[in-house]
């Protein structure tokens, strides 16, 4: 495609910071030390988890890359990188697994230039769904590029805040991130949010892509890998409520057993958060944390000066006076809670694993 071009090998990869902590190196796939989630609540885009899932494609011509947006529309178009930045700029703070502030143009404002109207469910011509195709090349897809998609009334509601981004955190793009235009779909899992943006195709259906049919669904404990029928669970989209504790790593209480424990917590579909449950002793007695999303300020689920896309921070200080288990636990504002135990939600992929964060903690007994 012109302009932006995928490498068959992993020999143009970006450079990255040395404290990710790399799960798996072509495909790139790292995480930021737990530490560094909590440090700011915006995540700095060296540490941002980045996910990838073939060699990062480069832009050899920014003057010739365009998105063409077909399919099911009266008006098919081409969007150059002009056109793109010609409309208004939104910035939106949205967690996917980590927070940034993406800067971009709605897909909404972008949709209503090939005909199709705000808040469209179908087209006339049975247009339901809105697929992200990319460039580069994903073994999953036999080479072929990743893609995934949304239903279009989430595409061309503006709450939604579905961005096409050319910005993370005030600057362009970095490579790893989806330079030149990504996709961004708040409250969503991250795999809908495709990086390296070619084309955008309107469709009667659901993508037919690995990543939406056979990847990210949820089976019920009695599928196993002999006779699980894909096409039965639907793809999933918002994530659950969620909550991790970052500051207790490796963690040694002196005798006074006083530690602060920290964290984030996060729920899909724009549901803040109501509550952080912090326990010391197992999960038997709580104590509430205190949450923000802007150091120093109270923040409150749902109020229109909070991040509705994007985690809180938790804070709170606790006693240990024996070696212990500390636990956190997240409710949205939805009255969703985190399950106790992994076992409740086991699934045979083995997604989703959002059941409360358990950490030892160890009292050491010194004489001082
Ligand atoms: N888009 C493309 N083109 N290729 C990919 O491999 N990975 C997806 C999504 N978009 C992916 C992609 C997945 S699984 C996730 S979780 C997010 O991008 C990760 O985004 P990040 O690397 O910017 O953190």
């Amino acid at each position: 495609m012109p302009g932006l071009r995928a490498p068959s090998d992993y020999s143009e990869e970006p450079s990255r910071h040395p404290a990710l902590k790399i799960n798996a190196k072509a495909p790139f796939n790292a995480e930021p030390p737990r530490q560094a989630l909590v440090s700011s609540y915006v995540t700095p885009t060296e540490f941002f988890y980045k996910r990838s899932h073939g060699p990062i494609p480069v832009v050899d011509d920014i003057e010739r890359y365009s998105v063409s947006i077909k399919g099911l529309i009266e008006k098919p178009k081409e969007f150059f990188m002009k056109d793109i930045l010609s409309l208004p700029k939104y910035n939106v703070t949205a967690t996917l697994q980590c927070a940034a502030i993406w800067g971009g143009a709605k897909l909404a404002d972008v949709l209503e230039l090939v005909g199709i109207p705000k808040y469209t469910n179908t087209t006339p011509a049975g247009g339901k769904f809105v697929e992200f195709v990319s460039v580069d090349r994903c073994k999953e897809e036999n080479g072929g590029p990743y893609k995934a998609s949304i239903p279009l009334s989430q595409a061309t509601n503006p709450e939604a805040d579905v961005l096409l981004a050319y910005e993370m955190n005030g600057e362009t793009l970095n490579r790893d991130h989806g330079y030149p235009l990504r996709v961004v779909v708040p409250g969503v899992i991250g795999a809908r949010s495709v990086k390296w943006l070619d084309s955008i195709n309107i469709d009667s259906q659901d993508c037919k892509g690995f990543f939406v049919q056979k990847d990210y669904k949820m089976f019920p404990p009695t599928v196993n890998w002999d006779n699980i029928d894909w096409s039965t669970r639907r793809p999933q989209m918002d994530f659950p409520v969620q909550s991790a504790i970052c500051s207790l790593e490796d963690v040694n209480v002196g005798r006074h057993g006083k530690i602060t424990v920290k964290g984030y917590a996060v729920s899909g579909g724009g549901r803040g958060i109501e509550r952080v449950d912090i326990s010391t002793d197992g999960g038997k007695t709580w104590k509430e944390a205190s949450r923000y999303q802007k150091p120093g300020i109270q923040y409150v689920a749902d109020d229109e000066k909070s991040d509705k896309w994007a985690w809180v921070l938790f804070e709170a200080d606790v006693d240990v006076q024996s070696n212990t288990e500390i636990v956190a636990k997240a409710v949205d504002i939805a009255a969703n809670v985190q399950p106790e135990k992994v076992e409740d939600i086991w699934n045979l992929r083995g997604i989703l694993n959002t059941s409360w964060h358990r950490v030892h903690v160890q009292v050491r007994h010194s004489s001082m």
